[in-house]
């Protein structure tokens, strides 16, 4: 892995699952300073101390409790990050919700406009303010998608939906920037084993549905998107923007039969 010495990272959903870990990893490889954005202060205190824990110095470590639903904490999110550190190198856009709902379902519309305004909606909001810092630093960004954007899973539109707006917003964002020598990549990991299949009531049935969804039949891991995240974060991956890796054990390519 190369180095990410003097490398500010700002990564949002970072109280929990892939976020934390990614988070961790990033400490463990040295970076210069971590911006962390979560709701839960007792889990995103936690992950900070994890961080320091892998070496990183107190003042290199920023916590930052905030909603991705609210446009005032996403401004508030950036200009911390600027204030503490004074540079941004890389954003890892990965704050994310689900939502289940069937078309004709009740509430419906509403669960499409939480899920767009955290999923997408935020992700457009934080990254056209990183931008100008970006450009600076020739930084890079790492948006979490899914094999939800190419695969469908059903009772899902609407995440499915922004996931797939993400890939598209990855390509977009990649052309626009490149002639900075801004890259913007996206992962879209499989079933990962983190809090949210443990939320979900139905831990045991994920875990045995991933066996067979997967060609490697298996479910993910949270280190394992995180290396992926962090190799296209990386100079490793310097002549890589605009794609969307996928980190699923072989499912983008899975047809029923
Ligand atoms: N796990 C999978 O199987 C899987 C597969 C494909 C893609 N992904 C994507 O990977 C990303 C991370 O997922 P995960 O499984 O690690 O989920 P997770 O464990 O539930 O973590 C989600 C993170 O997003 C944060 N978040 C959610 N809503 C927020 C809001 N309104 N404001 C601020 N932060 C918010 C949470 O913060 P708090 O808890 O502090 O509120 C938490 O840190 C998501 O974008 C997800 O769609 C996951």
């Amino acid at each position: 892995m190369p180095s990410f010495a003097g490398k500010v990272v700002l990564i949002t959903g970072a109280s929990s699952g892939i976020g934390a870990e990614t988070a961790v990893e990033f400490a463990e490889a040295g970076c210069g300073g971590l911006a962390l954005v979560g709701r839960n202060k007792e889990n995103l205190d936690a992950v900070c101390q994890q961080c320091q824990d892998k070496g990183i110095p107190k003042d290199k470590v920023l916590g930052i409790i905030a909603d991705m639903a609210k446009e005032e904490d996403v401004q508030r999110i950036m200009d911390s990050t600027i204030q503490q550190f004074g540079q941004l190198d890389i954003l890892v856009n990965n704050a994310g919700i689900g939502g289940v709902k069937y078309l004709g379902e009740e509430g419906i519309m509403q669960v499409y406009d939480s899920v767009m305004r955290v999923n997408v909606r935020s992700m457009l909001q934080l990254t056209q303010l990183a931008v100008p810092h970006l450009i600076k630093t020739k930084g890079n960004v790492v948006n979490l998608s899914s094999v939800c954007a190419t695969r469908t899973l059903p009772m899902m539109v609407t995440y499915n939906m922004t996931k797939a707006a993400i890939m598209q917003f990855t390509k977009c964002c990649a052309l626009e920037l490149a002639a900075k020598q801004v890259r913007v990549n996206a992962v879209n990991p499989g079933s990962i084993w983190t809090p949210v299949h443990e939320r979900s009531g139905r831990a045991d049935s994920v875990i045995e549905t991933a066996k067979k969804v997967h060609a490697m039949g298996r479910i993910g891991q949270t280190g394992e998107v995180a290396k992926a995240i962090m190799f296209l974060a990386s100079e490793d991956a310097s002549f890589m923007t605009g794609a969307s890796l996928p980190i699923d054990g072989g499912r983008h390519a899975m047809c029923p039969r």
